[in-house]
């Protein structure tokens, strides 16, 4: 990755020269000298031109007229590798030309300017025509001397090429003009300084002279001064070359008059640098580059001025515009250069958000990834604990209905051992006890044929070996026989059971034993949840290609979750499995599938339910083994329903003054009857089939004991026993808690709701009748400790709340002579009948007693503890008079209250 970014770099960095962008080349320039004003235009002209090739670096060098100086210098411009060599040579010396061979020689390219070296070593010239201004020279002189004259002439360097023309020129001019006579030569070397001494030194020649010409401007000006200063009168005239604009330069000389005429010429700076480009950029160039010259003199000054000035002014302009551009250019450079370095943090910037996005990209794609695997996961584990917890549920559900079918087999067990023990210990049996018990062994004997018959069919078809087999008969009567049969039952249960139907007759194909079961079920479930005064209804419908069979009740209804779980086999609603919902259920949808039909339940709490059975008309939906070989017309016999009631005797125990009360809980008719039988011996007592009416009979009497089933439909035995012991009404009522339920957990909950006794079905008689008498005995131990003492600390805490809280509201009212069992049953929130019941279960006496015992205790308390008087004590413990009060105070303390504070020392 860091690799990749570092290309990346390069990259950008190469991309960011501008490809157009030129070699860089380095000029070498050597002058023979820069100390004039002439030499300073033409360094002027070439930058000027230079700044037209940014790309063009110029080394100058300044050799001051010596040639030794410019040999030198030009070593050391080859040293510093330039590209190209513009010289203007001091003078044409072999030495000189020798080392312009040897750089040529190098393959540097050489420019001449100016000045001419001895050998063919170099590229181009470029200058002015020097002959041939020095002709034009020539030519002028005799225009200007018309009767002729002496000519001194002033020599440039004399070695130098430009002195060397000029002068040859010169003589070529004049040598048609006879009367012009060059009479002195003297040697200014080029400069001001030697003209003058020159001059000086040669006065008397300067003296004779008509006309003077120096090779330059700056020459003939300086030997004018001489002249002018000297006193030479007339003056010669002066004639120089260069024609340079500016104040004290040859142009402005010939406006003054101090010079007769000059010649212009060209310093070739700006065609120099023109040139060398075009060698460097290897563009062929002219061997000789010659510049125009023109005479200067009063005739064409002014406008030769004018144009210089224009000149010198545009030159200034391009110089400012030079300068401008250059600032410019600086600011382009360091512009382009911030936008570069901009540029480079934008692309560095953007790459780093590139890889930015990849990372979160790569991250957000492995978050994903990780989300999906964590779904899986956690999608696994969900199904995993799906199929656990069904697991779970199931064997829990197995273990119930394992639980339902133990207590189904225990309920008639214990109804065929109980009787059977009972008569094995009577020494002698009546024929009428003989014949009750009997009859209870046989019911109960042909109950359990029936829950094994069940199990084996539901085995059956379990393992699919229920066999439908149909045949053609008539279904109303088939119904009608079954209603009938149920007739009995219903009149004593008073439940209105009618079968209804438009049709007389219906043939249908059905098993007759099967569907018998399925009805003898639903019906058998429809009464255990009507209560008496409700309806049971068996209706008969017909549809184009169905029969259907309802049963509805207006009985106790279920719930959503019992109502959905109606026909599973180990599901029977909450806690409790009956025949009915639990085995009976499951197995009756089975039969209905095998005639190929439907059941359906549609129930609501506390207002019905109704089971609707669906089956198809004609044979057509039968296979061929699934009819009947035989017609069979008749229904079976219903062994089932062959109950020869059993009559529940009436409570024998006779009430002395207070009877003891029991009320008894138990769903089961026969094992309810059959307790009632042997218990009514010694007791009163109650019987009721669900803990709902049980609880109602409980608080209306109040009982001295509750004997209760603990499986019972709606409020089971646990929750009844926690109600009676948190009810202050009832708290002080043993329960005893009678069940098939043996589990030892079980138990335990009942001890945590609050049962005295627990005891297993089935049960021995006399063990019931003997626990129930231990627990009586036991009571009336309790009451008696009750009554005897009125702090109740180590009782039963509820017991103990309930006489504290009596005892303190006697108290309140203790003036009061109004107050009674009326007022205390209001204030405690019971009824009187309730509050006499629990008063005399707890005390053992009733309630006025216990009203009157407390005012004498008050009033004993009074007699000790103050000097009230008897009739003031009376009045305060609620007594209306003091007579009255003494009456019973001496009943209950067999003396006077006066004796009594006596006694007490008052
Ligand atoms: C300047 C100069 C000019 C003259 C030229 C000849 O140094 O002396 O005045 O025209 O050189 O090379």
């Amino acid at each position: 990755m860091r690799l990749r970014l570092l290309l990346l770099l390069i990259c950008i960095g190469w991309g960011c020269q501008t490809p157009t962008e030129k070699k860089t080349y380095t000029i070498g320039f050597s002058q023979c000298t820069g100390g004039d004003e002439w030499r300073r235009v033409m360094l002027n002209d070439m930058k000027r031109e230079l700044a037209l090739y940014p790309h063009f670096q110029l080394l100058y060098k300044d050799a001051a007229n010596s040639t030794a100086t410019q040999l030198i210098q030009i070593k050391e411009l080859v040293r510093q590798d330039i590209d190209l060599l513009i010289i203007s040579p001091n003078e044409t010396s072999s030495v000189l030309t020798a080392a312009i061979d040897e750089v040529f020689q190098k393959g540097i390219p050489v420019v001449l300017l100016d000045r001419k070296i001895t050998s063919d070593s170099y590229n181009s010239f470029i200058g002015a025509d020097n002959l041939e201004i020095g002709r034009m020279v020539g030519e002028a002189v005799p225009t200007l001397l018309k009767n002729g004259g002496k000519v001194v002439e002033i020599w440039g360097l004399a070695s130098s090429s430009p002195a060397q023309e000029r002068h040859k020129g010169l003589m070529e001019g004049i040598a048609k003009a006879p009367k012009i006579q060059i009479s002195s030569q003297l040697y200014g070397q080029w400069e001001q300084d030697t003209a003058r001494k020159v001059a000086l030194a040669n006065l008397d020649i300067l003296r004779e002279a008509d006309l003077v010409f120096a090779h330059n401007d700056v020459m003939a000006l300086s030997v004018q001064r001489v002249c002018q200063e000297s006193g030479i009168s007339p003056l010669p005239l002066f004639v120089g070359i260069d024609g340079l604009p500016g104040p004290k330069s040859g142009l402005q000389k010939i406006m003054d008059g101090t010079l007769t005429a000059t010649f212009l010429y060209p310093t070739g700076g700006e065609e120099a640098i023109e040139v060398a480009a075009q060698i460097l950029a290897g563009k062929a160039a002219k061997r000789e580059y010659l510049l125009n010259s023109i005479r200067i003199d009063r005739s064409n000054i002014k406008a030769i001025k004018a144009q210089s000035d224009k000149l010198l002014h545009q030159q200034q302009d391009i110089e400012k515009l030079n300068q401008r551009i250059g600032q410019l250019n600086d600011t382009y450079a360091s512009q382009k250069n911030a936008l570069y370095v901009i540029i480079t943090c934008l692309v560095l910037a953007v790459l780093l958000g590139i890889w930015a996005l990849y990372l979160v990209r790569a991250k957000q794609l492995s978050n994903k990834k990780l989300e999906l695997q964590n779904r899986q996961i956690n999608e696994q584990k969900d199904k995993i604990e799906e199929v656990s917890n069904k697991a779970r549920q199931a064997t829990e559900e197995k273990l119930r209905f394992y639980s339902y079918i133990s207590h189904e087999f225990r309920t008639p067990l214990s109804l065929i051992l109980t009787p059977v023990e009972d008569l094995l210990i009577q020494k002698a049996i009546s024929q009428k006890d003989l014949k009750s018990g009997l009859l209870y062994i046989q019911k109960n004997a042909h109950r359990l044929l029936r829950l094994v018959d069940q199990m084996l069919d539901l085995r059956k078809t379990d393992a699919g070996k229920q066999l439908l087999l149909a045949s053609e008969q008539d279904i109303v009567q088939f119904l009608r026989d079954i209603v009938t049969d149920f007739q009995q039952k219903a009149h004593k249960s008073k439940i209105d059971l009618q079968f209804i139907t438009s049709t007389p007759r219906l043939p249908l194909w059905f098993d007759a034993e099967k569907l018998d079961k399925v009805l003898f079920n639903l019906l058998s479930n429809a009464f255990k949840y009507t209560p008496k005064g409700g309806f049971i209804h068996v209706v008969l419908q017909e549809t184009a290609k169905n029969v259907q069979i309802i049963i509805k009740d207006n009985g106790e209804g279920m719930s959503e979750t019992e109502k959905e779980r109606a026909f599973d086999l180990y599901f029977s609603g909450q806690k409790k499995y009956s025949l009915g919902t639990g085995l009976g259920l499951a197995l009756s949808r089975e039969f209905v599938h095998l005639h190929h039909g439907e059941i359906e339940v549609t129930s609501t709490k506390n207002e019905g339910t109704t089971f609707a059975i669906s089956l198809p008309k004609g044979d057509a939906h039968l296979m061929p083994d699934e009819k009947a070989l035989l017609d069979k017309t008749e229904r079976p016999t219903p062994t089932f329903l062959e109950e020869t009631e059993v009559v529940a005797p009436t409570p024998t125990a006779e009430v002395s003054g207070e009877p003891t009360t029991v009320v008894l809980i138990e769903d089961n008719i026969d094992l309810s009857h059959y307790i009632v039988d042997k218990l009514a011996k010694i007791v009163s007592i109650k019987s009721f089939t669900t803990a709902e009416r049980g609880w109602e009979g409980i608080l209306s009497m109040i009982p001295d004991l509750i004997i209760c089933d603990v499986m019972l439909p709606g409020m089971d035995g646990f929750e009844l026993t926690q109600r009676v012991k948190e009810d202050f009404r009832t708290s002080h009522i043993p329960v005893l808690l009678l069940t098939a339920k043996s589990q030892i957990d079980a138990k335990i909950e009942g001890s945590k709701a609050g049962a005295d006794v627990y005891l297993t079905k089935p049960f021995n008689t006399t063990h019931l009748t003997e626990t129930i008498k231990t627990m009586l005995n036991n009571r009336a131990k309790i009451q008696r400790r009750f009554s005897s003492e009125y702090v109740f600390a180590k009782e039963n805490k509820t017991e103990k709340r309930f006489l504290n809280e009596l005892t303190a509201r006697i108290e309140a009212h203790i003036a009061d002579t109004e107050f009674g069992v009326e007022k205390l049953s209001t204030d405690m929130g019971m009824s009187r009948v309730q509050l006499y019941r629990k008063v005399h279960a707890l005390l053992q006496m009733n309630v006025n007693d216990y009203i009157t015992e407390i005012r004498i205790n008050k009033a004993k308390a009074l007699l000790r503890d103050t000097n009230k008087s008897i009739a003031d004590v009376a009045y305060e413990t609620g007594f209306n008079s003091a007579a009255y009060f003494t009456t019973l105070f001496r009943q209950k303390q067999h003396q006077t209250p006066s004796e009594f504070r006596k006694g007490v020392g008052v």
